[in-house]
């Protein structure tokens, strides 16, 4: 069982624990830091093997929320301003998911009176948010078609998140090559999801859909790319970890996390690594042995930051605006350069720059904090 000392080591501000005896709900809400605003981060409805791994889970993703909320602040000159948080149900989505068991989480959340704000993650959906409404109006990616208070839902973010991802490559691109030029790179896309189809959709127009190749443990989802793009290369589900070995110009990572690892490092054959997934590192020191292998890596919640950014503009006073949420998103990839030519500069990883600068704007605002 995770310790208290652990948890400082997170430096979370507040764990909550919940369980409904009714509903069978086990939830665990992590509040990492409010410095900038309330906690803002998905509600993840995952089967884990133990308590320790969901509890460890969400306070490593809380903390990720925080850099990424961070970096969100900068980008939007401090219009978007979220602290860190996350929660996580423990059960698997498509069993132990009920309406009750919702609403029971809805109920915790509300009790925290605006500390927290969820929103949808991996096992839950924008249909889950509006259910959830009924209790609380601390959730947000509220389908589009919901008007919540007269205000329009952002509905899924997922076609924004893959927009910032495209842009982030296009600027992985331009800083390895000297141009964003696509038709003749190569391209590795793990997962295709809610984010990495909408990738595949994007790069097959760019670029050439025979120089992409793509995998997925869903055979499903594998067929469906098939289908629409009989060019691309596939690889079967059962040979899905053989993406690592790809001779390719661009890795884009779509799945889970902790998949740039020791066992996957020396694998990789690319001279990007850029794409949606959380936590893709399974310890810093793998940011450290991407820079020496001469691999370039887009931190993750920089790249990825679009769906948080159209969460939080669905949180603004005036409600969604799609044209704001896609502005703030594309200035994703002219963040990256900025954080590639520093990180270059003081020969340290990207990962560390974009650390710092989620930390400046952090240690901003608790100096203004203490003025005040
Ligand atoms: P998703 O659940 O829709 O898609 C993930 C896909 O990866 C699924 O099709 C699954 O079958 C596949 N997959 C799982 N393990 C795999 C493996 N080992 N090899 C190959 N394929 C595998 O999730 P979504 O929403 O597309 O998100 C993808 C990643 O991006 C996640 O890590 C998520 O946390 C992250 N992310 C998503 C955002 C969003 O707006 N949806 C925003 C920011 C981050």
């Amino acid at each position: 069982m995770p310790n208290f000392q652990q948890m400082e080591q997170y430096g979370v501000q507040r764990i909550h624990h919940i369980y409904d005896k009714d509903t069978g709900l086990k939830m665990i809400i992590v509040i990492h830091d409010r410095t900038l605003g309330p906690a803002l981060g998905g509600i993840r409805f995952y089967d884990y093997l133990s308590e320790e791994d969901a509890l460890e889970d969400a306070m490593r993703l809380a903390r990720g929320m925080t850099f990424k909320n961070a970096i969100i602040h900068k980008l939007s000159g401090g219009r978007l301003s979220y602290g860190g948080g996350k929660s996580v149900i423990m059960g698997n989505p498509n069993k132990d998911k009920t309406k009750a068991l919702l609403l029971a989480a809805a109920e915790a959340i509300n009790e925290l009176d605006g500390e927290y704000i969820g929103g949808e993650d991996m096992g839950t959906y924008d249909s889950d948010m509006e259910v959830m409404l009924e209790r609380t109006k601390h959730v947000a990616g509220i389908q589009e078609t919901h008007s919540k208070g007269g205000k329009r839902g952002g509905g899924d973010p997922s076609p924004i998140t893959a927009i910032g991802v495209f842009e982030g490559i296009r600027s992985c691109l331009t800083y390895v090559y000297g141009t964003d030029w696509m038709k003749q790179r190569k391209f590795a896309i793990q997962g295709l999801g809610k984010v990495g189809f909408s990738l595949l959709e994007y790069l097959a127009v760019r670029s050439m859909p025979s120089n992409i190749i793509v995998t997925d443990k869903d055979t499903a989802r594998i067929a469906k790319a098939k289908s629409e793009y009989p060019e691309i290369n596939v690889l079967d589900p059962d040979h899905s970890d053989e993406i690592f070995d790809q001779q390719c110009d661009v890795f884009a990572p779509c799945a889970i996390g902790g998949i740039i690892n020791d066992g996957t490092i020396k694998r990789l054959k690319c001279k990007i690594v850029a794409g949606a997934a959380n936590n893709q590192l399974r310890e810093p020191r793998h940011g450290e042995m991407l820079k020496e292998l001469g691999i370039l890596y887009a931190p993750d919640y920089v790249i990825n930051a679009g769906g948080a950014i159209n969460v939080s503009v669905e949180l603004q006073p005036g409600g969604y605006d799609h044209d704001r949420a896609d502005a703030f998103t594309r200035r994703i990839g002219p963040l990256l350069t900025q954080i590639f030519r520093a990180a270059t500069a003081k020969n340290t990883t990207p990962e560390k720059v974009a650390g710092e600068m989620a930390e400046m704007v952090l240690k901003s605002r608790r100096d203004l904090n203490n003025v005040d």
